[in-house]
């Protein structure tokens, strides 16, 4: 028997691995299709204040190497949210974190308030990189002054644990890691989608209704390791991993540079049971190589 129980920011998964968001939708979409009591736990899509429509079509363009996308944040809202899909959530043994987002902090505040209310979910994930949303010229997430003023605020009135989302479309991660850090997150997940842009060669246009769009998959684990090495060597916050994780190995090289849990993005569109096969995975690799808990795995990256 392997020991996967993970913990961070005070919050213990039953095992490191979580959907991520904006690709698991609210859950229930994939509840018919896999036992999500399995899980360790499942990230929401984001949410906003208002119900959001989303940017124009076409919103997804598969690459040779991954998947550009510009939903736009397309959602429910916060409240229909609270209504019609977090009672469902509440009746399994898992998880559940609220992927929040907002133009201002007022927008970020407004849901926190609305989600502090309710029971049932374990900590909000602040979503301060979505490449898609960009208004008035800068996102949250490339400026560490503005993600420093916003986590403090949101930090003073979170009833949960606060974990940023950072994105991969900055030169130097760290610096937004610390700024994330000082303002009192409790944990960081990264890495976003980075920016992207397809053409199509018959119309001369853009694949994108948005022209541009976030890049997943694949392409961009390699990126993501080389960020969560540097932010896990820079900043004190137990790091939540994401990017292109489609197998186990994929898992363990991110367990391996210190992330205590992993997020699984769009491997969920090619196999909706991708992360319970992870899960076995990563438990077999443990009994191979002799760990009996997961923790013991966790920041056994070797440079020499
Ligand atoms: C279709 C799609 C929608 C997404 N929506 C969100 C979202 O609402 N909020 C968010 O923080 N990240 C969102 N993401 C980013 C993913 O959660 C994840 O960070 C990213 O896709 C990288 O992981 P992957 O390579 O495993 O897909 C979305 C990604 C995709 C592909």
């Amino acid at each position: 028997m392997v020991d996967l129980t993970t913990e961070f920011a005070g919050i213990i998964l039953k095992n490191p691995v979580i959907t991520a968001s904006g690709t698991f939708g609210y859950g229930e979409e994939f509840g018919q299709l896999i036992d999500l009591n399995l899980l360790g736990g499942i990230v929401v899509k984001g949410l906003s204040i208002e119900p959001m429509l989303g940017t124009q079509v076409p919103r997804l363009h598969e690459t040779s190497s991954g998947m550009l996308n510009a939903i736009g944040l397309q959602n429910i809202g916060v409240r229909n949210f609270i209504s019609h899909k977090l009672p469902y959530l509440r009746g399994y043994q898992t998880k559940i974190f609220a992927n929040i987002f907002g133009y201002t902090s007022e927008d970020y505040l407004q849901v926190v308030n609305i989600l502090n209310e309710e029971e049932g979910i374990a900590g909000y994930e602040v979503n301060i990189s979505c490449p898609n949303v960009k208004k008035n010229g800068q996102l949250y997430g490339e400026d560490p002054s503005a993600t420093y003023d916003l986590i403090k605020v949101i930090k003073q009135k979170s009833k949960c644990p606060v974990i940023v989302k950072l994105s991969p479309n900055v030169t130097d991660i760290t610096v937004l890691a610390k700024a994330a850090q000082d303002g009192g997150a409790d944990a960081l997940s990264l890495i976003n989608t980075v920016v992207g842009l397809s053409v199509d060669v018959e119309t001369f246009k853009p694949r994108l209704g948005n022209i541009t769009g976030g890049l997943s998959g694949p392409a961009i684990k390699p990126i993501a390791l080389r960020m969560t090495h540097q932010v896990v060597q820079t900043v004190d916050l137990p790091v939540i991993a994401i990017g292109g994780i489609q197998t186990a190995n994929d898992a363990i090289e991110f367990l391996l540079l210190g992330a205590k849990a992993v997020q699984i993005g769009t491997a969920n569109f090619l196999d909706p049971r991708t992360s319970l096969k992870i899960i076995q995975g990563i438990k077999n690799y443990c009994n191979k190589k002799g760990f009996s808990k997961i923790s013991s795995l966790i920041g056994n990256f070797k440079t020499d």
